[in-house]
């Protein structure tokens, strides 16, 4: 583990990172906090994470740190955690919520990024990118061919997303510039999306029976968890394709391989898997799935902003300050100035 000085002495803030972030996005914390970064290869183990974190005032975690119960109260010093991230159900927010913890996340700056990821995976599981691509490096001989990895249409298809969240939200207006058809499916209609992209707001079965590609768009949450499982998938249209950014147990997994294997959907596109990073098996051997590492907001603009947006939440906080992309801000009581609650 490599460490940028950490005194000890000088009553700044400890800031422990699981993860080297790319560029200098942490640099809003030079000379307010000293920073204890794991340069280690992939996700500091937990391990360490318990061992170094009693030690520390602020955490910035990634996704695949799962801060939990255990891990908040070995910290007795923890004030603030900082998530790498938008989706941040490697928290237990509640229990850090109890402890008076504040927790922040890095909206707005990856929705475009993960938008363009979603709408690349539609357009490569419906034109079997994987596919093909595999085939030219095999080396076998080919010539064009009328019938050669014949795939389905994505220019005015029907377009349905689960989640009219930002990210949703700016895939709808891709599928607007691919002269589709919209649906969106949430916990109410959104008049302001539908009048801007003149998606129609129906159920999640109607969405189901109805899109040409379905899109996974929702954070993980206990009513999310298996949201599309085998019932889901055997109500998708026929020829239909389902794509997945958001998170792995959204979708039952084991339920989408029989699924694929039956051919409805005829094919899939993921990012992201019930049990990260491990990939099951049976998804490995299947041709009709696109298969990507989670990099959805992986670009060096959207990763440099998210790092930037977590080092000033804790930067913020440090200085006494309410950071808006806090998911817990009941921690922080009522403004100063509001009326009564
Ligand atoms: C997020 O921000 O939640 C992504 O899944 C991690 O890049």
């Amino acid at each position: 583990m490599a460490s940028v000085p950490v005194s000890g002495t000088t009553g700044r803030w400890k800031v422990l990172v699981t993860r080297k972030l790319p560029g200098n996005c942490l640099s809003d914390l030079d000379g307010l906090a000293d920073l204890e970064v794991w340069e280690g290869n992939g996700p500091m183990p937990r391990e360490v994470l318990m061992e170094r974190l009693p030690d520390h005032d602020a955490l910035i975690c990634l996704v695949s740190d799962k801060v939990d119960r255990e891990v908040i109260l070995s910290a007795p010093r923890l004030k603030a955690i900082a998530n790498f991230g938008v989706g941040y159900d490697n928290i237990d927010v509640g229990f850090a919520s109890e402890k008076g913890i504040p927790v922040f996340n890095t909206p707005d700056v990856l929705t475009e990024a993960t938008a363009d990821l979603a709408f690349a995976l539609i357009l490569a599981t419906a034109r079997r990118l994987g596919e093909a691509e595999r085939f030219i490096r095999r080396g076998d001989p080919w010539t064009w061919s009328p019938d050669l990895f014949l795939g389905r249409d994505v220019w005015g298809a029907a377009l349905g997303v689960v989640g009219a969240g930002k990210i949703g939200r700016a895939l709808l207006r891709r599928g607007r510039g691919f002269g589709m058809k919209l649906f969106y499916t949430d916990t109410k209609g959104r008049p302001d999306l539908e009048r801007e992209t003149g998606a129609e707001f129906v159920s999640l079965d109607d969405l189901l029976s109805r899109s040409d590609i379905v899109s996974l768009n929702v954070p993980l949450t206990v009513s999310t968890r298996h949201l599309i499982g085998e019932r889901e998938l055997s109500s998708m249209k026929e020829g239909s394709i389902l794509v997945n950014t958001s998170r792995g147990p959204v979708l039952d997994e084991a339920a989408l391989v029989k699924a694929l294997r039956r051919g409805r959907p005829v094919a899939a596109g993921l990012d992201v898997y019930e049990n990260e990073p491990v990939v099951l098996p049976d998804l490995l051997g299947l041709d009709n799935v696109v298969l990507l590492p989670h990099i959805g907001s992986a670009t060096v603009n959207a990763r440099g902003a998210m790092g930037r947006l977590a080092a000033g939440a804790i930067a913020g906080s440090i200085r006494g300050e309410r950071p808006k992309n806090t998911v817990n801000p009941a921690v922080f009581g009522p403004e100063k100035g509001a009326g009564p609650l």
